[in-house]
C-alpha cells in the first residue's frame, strides 16, 4: 500500500479517496464558477450524417453530466451558453427545435435538479422567448430558489453586449431619477446591474468545438477568467474531458495583473 501512496502524496491520496474516485488524482484547486460554451453540436451531427438537431439532443446528455460533475466536485456556479442573441438567425426549423428541447428538458429534469440542491437561474432577455418557455423558466427559478449546492445559470437569448446595453440603460434611468451620481458609476455598480449580479466572475471558461473565441459570452465577467479550448465537439466532451480541463485550471498561475501568482 505504502508504495502506492508515496508517489501520489498522502494528502492527495486522502483527498482522492474522499472524492470517491481512486483512478484520478484529486484536483488541487476547484474553480468556484465554471462557464461553458457548448459548441460543436451541429458539426458532431453532420460528421455522422445526422441532422443538426441530433447534435443538440446529444449535447443535452453532456449538460446532465456537467451538472453532476460540477456539483460532485464542489463547483458553486455553472453557467451554460444555450442560445445566443445571434442564434435567432439560424434556420427557423433549428431555432424551433432548440426552443422545444429547452422546454422538454426543463419539464423532465426540474424535479431531479431540485432534489439534488441545484438552483436554476436564467440569464438573457427572456421577454423575447415564447410565453410557455418563459413560464417554465420562472417556475423553475421559483421552485429551486433556496437550493444551495450549485447555481446553474442557463443563458438563453443571451449576448454579452446586449447585457451591457441593458445595464447601461438601467443605470441611466437611476441617474435621471437622481438616485445615482456619475462618479458613483463604478465597476461594482456595473456588475450589480448585470444578469449575474451577486455572483462571482467565472474562474474557468471551457469551449469545445475547436474555435478560439468567446462568442459574446460574459464579456464583462470574463476579464480575468482562465480559458480552456478543446478540439472535441460538445457531445463528445464527457466527464473525463471536464476533469482534464479542471486539472489544467488547477495548474494555472492566476495573477490578476499582479506580480505574484495565486
Ligand atoms: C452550439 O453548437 C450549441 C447550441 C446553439 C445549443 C446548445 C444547447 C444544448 C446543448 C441544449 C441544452 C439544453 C439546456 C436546457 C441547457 P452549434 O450548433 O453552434 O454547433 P456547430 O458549431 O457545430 O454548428
Amino acid at each position: 500500500m505504502g508504495l502506492f501512496i508515496l508517489p501520489m502524496g498522502i494528502f492527495e491520496w486522502i483527498r482522492t479517496k474522499a472524492a470517491g474516485d481512486q483512478s484520478k488524482p484529486a484536483l488541487q484547486r476547484i474553480p468556484q464558477h465554471v462557464a461553458i460554451i457548448m459548441d460543436g453540436n451541429g458539426r458532431w451531427a453532420q460528421h455522422r450524417g445526422l441532422p443538426r438537431s441530433a447534435g443538440h439532443r446529444a449535447g443535452l446528455d453532456r449538460v446532465r453530466d456537467a451538472v453532476e460533475f460540477c456539483a460532485a466536485n464542489g463547483v458553486k456556479y455553472l453557467t451554460l451558453f444555450a442560445f445566443s442573441t445571434e442564434n435567432w438567425r439560424r434556420p427557423t426549423e433549428e431555432v424551433e427545435y432548440l426552443m422545444k428541447l429547452f422546454e422538454e428538458a426543463l419539464k423532465k429534469e426540474i424535479a431531479k435538479l431540485h432534489e439534488n440542491g441545484i438552483r436554476i437561474r436564467f440569464i438573457g432577455l427572456r421577454e423575447e422567448v415564447s410565453p410557455s418557455l418563459q413560464q417554465l423558466m420562472t417556475e423553475s427559478e421559483r421552485l429551486t430558489k433556496n437550493n444551495q449546492t450549485l447555481v446553474l445559470n442557463i443563458a438563453i437569448n443571451y449576448g454579452g453586449r446586449s447585457e451591457l446595453v441593458t445595464a447601461a440603460r438601467r443605470i441611466a434611468e437611476k441617474a435621471l431619477q437622481g438616485e445615482l451620481q456619475p462618479q458613483q458609476i463604478t465597476e461594482e455598480q456595473i456588475s450589480k446591474h448585470l444578469f449575474t449580479a451577486g455572483q462571482p466572475d467565472p474562474d474557468l471558461l471551457i469551449k469545445p468545438g475547436g474555435e478560439l473565441r468567446i462568442s459574446n459570452f460574459l464579456i464583462w465577467q470574463m476579464a480575468y477568467t482562465e480559458f480552456y479550448f478543446s478540439e472535441l465537439m460538445w457531445p463528445d466532451f464527457k466527464n473525463d474531458e471536464l476533469y482534464k480541463a479542471f486539472r489544467d485550471y488547477s495548474q494555472r498561475k492566476r495573477r490578476f495583473g499582479k506580480v505574484k501568482g495565486e
